[in-house]
């Protein structure tokens, strides 16, 4: 008797978890197979979206492979990440006289000997795995099985971040994955039908541009992604709201704001960062207070900003939307290092404001005192 065994997050499933295990079942053949959704993968942050919920996506990426596929909830009732030998000690019990096969993509197979109890691993199971491009077995210091071909380079990361930054889902997602995706309303398609239907088109496709910005930075400075994307995505939801509106929501919600007589009476509009930030929390039930401030912050600044609100508002000032002359200076200097792009993009704002003949707000200029006395 064979039994396969395939563990993963499925945030989300894919066509790449799909070819490869299709290609596992017409070459091993195995008399029953347990993919195994991970409660918590021993080398990703646990995933907002549910156990249940990427099982399900897992079950209807990969059930039409075979009916011998069970999806398993051992995970989701322990709780705890699980390792890879505790899956195949699970399969051995159940099957004491199977031949188990441990199914990995080639980018885990240089790991595994590093993984806990790899000996037991070897020892329990033949490793199967599927060539994928991009990652190249270095050192053959075990047996393992080859399949044949060559499999899809999809990443679970950059699908969700693809979904999470544009609102729409890409196509190496399988159709009935997808549907899921769109009716559970995940990795942030919530937040973008809100929008899509509030904001102007140019306001949600500049959106958009600023959350992949602010994903690029998130990335280079090592901040927390998935919040930078979330603020970038928030950051002008206040935008929905003409100048009165802004006031009149303001006085509703009792939103606190420094100056706000004289931001009233000259600039309104300026009101849209703590207005965001408030719809944030309220409409989003978004808790990170690191979110919160850098969405409030996007408009003036602060005297003490930590690296998502740089990022923030950075971002919102180098987008690919933005053409005005120096947003290559901005950019530039954004690589090199945060403060410095802070600068670029406050100074910008703030001869912005003068060229155009607006007031300029006592907290913009607090901001931008403080940062240059600093980087002096
Ligand atoms: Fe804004
Ligand atoms: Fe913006």
């Amino acid at each position: 008797m064979k039994i396969l065994i395939y563990g993963g997050s499925f945030d989300p499933a894919h066509k790449g978890h799909f070819e490869l295990l299709k290609a596992a079942f017409s070459q091993i053949k195995p008399d029953s197979a347990y993919v195994f959704t991970a409660y918590q993968s021993p080398f990703k942050r646990k995933s907002p979206v549910s156990f249940e919920t990427r099982r399900q996506m897992a079950a209807e990426t990969l059930r039409e492979i075979s009916p011998k596929i069970i999806f398993d909830d051992f995970e989701n009732k322990v709780k705890r990440i699980v390792y890879a030998r505790e899956h195949i000690n699970y399969a051995r019990k159940l099957h004491p006289n199977a031949k188990i096969y441990l199914l990995v993509g080639t980018d885990c197979l240089n790991d595994i000997p590093k993984w806990k109890n790899p000996k037991y691993i070897f020892d329990n199971a033949v490793i199967v795995a599927g060539s994928r491009k991009g990652f190249e077995f270095t050192e053959k210091t075990f047996d393992f099985i080859l399949l044949k071909g060559s499999f899809p380079e999809i990443c679970s990361t950059q699908i969700r971040f693809d979904i999470f930054c544009n609102g729409t889902i890409p196509s190496n997602i399988p159709a009935r994955t997808a549907d899921l995706i769109r009716k559970k309303q995940l990795y942030g398609l919530n937040i973008h039908k809100w929008l899509c239907a509030n904001l102007k088109p140019k306001r949600y496709e500049h959106t958009k541009f600023v959350a992949r910005e602010a994903l690029k930075f998130a990335q280079i400075y090592k901040a927390d992604v998935d919040a930078a994307i979330i603020a970038a995505l928030l950051h002008d939801a206040g935008k929905s709201m003409n100048a009165g509106g802004l006031i009149k929501y303001s006085l509703k919600h009792k939103i606190k704001v420094n100056n706000f007589k004289d931001i009233c009476k000259r600039a309104p509009a300026l009101l849209h960062g703590a207005v965001s930030a408030h719809i944030a929390r309220i409409l989003f039930k978004v808790k990170d207070g690191n979110i919160l401030s850098a969405i409030k912050k996007h408009t003036l600044g602060a005297a003490d900003m930590n690296d998502l609100e740089k990022i923030l508002f950075i971002a919102d000032m180098t987008s690919q939307d933005r053409l005005y002359n120096e947003v290559a200076f901005a950019r530039a200097q954004a690589m090199k290092s945060l403060d410095l792009g802070l600068s670029a993009a406050m100074a910008r704002k703030l001869i912005f404001t003068i060229e155009t003949g607006k007031w300029l707000a006592p907290d913009g200029l607090k901001s931008w005192n403080t940062l240059i006395s600093k980087n002096k």
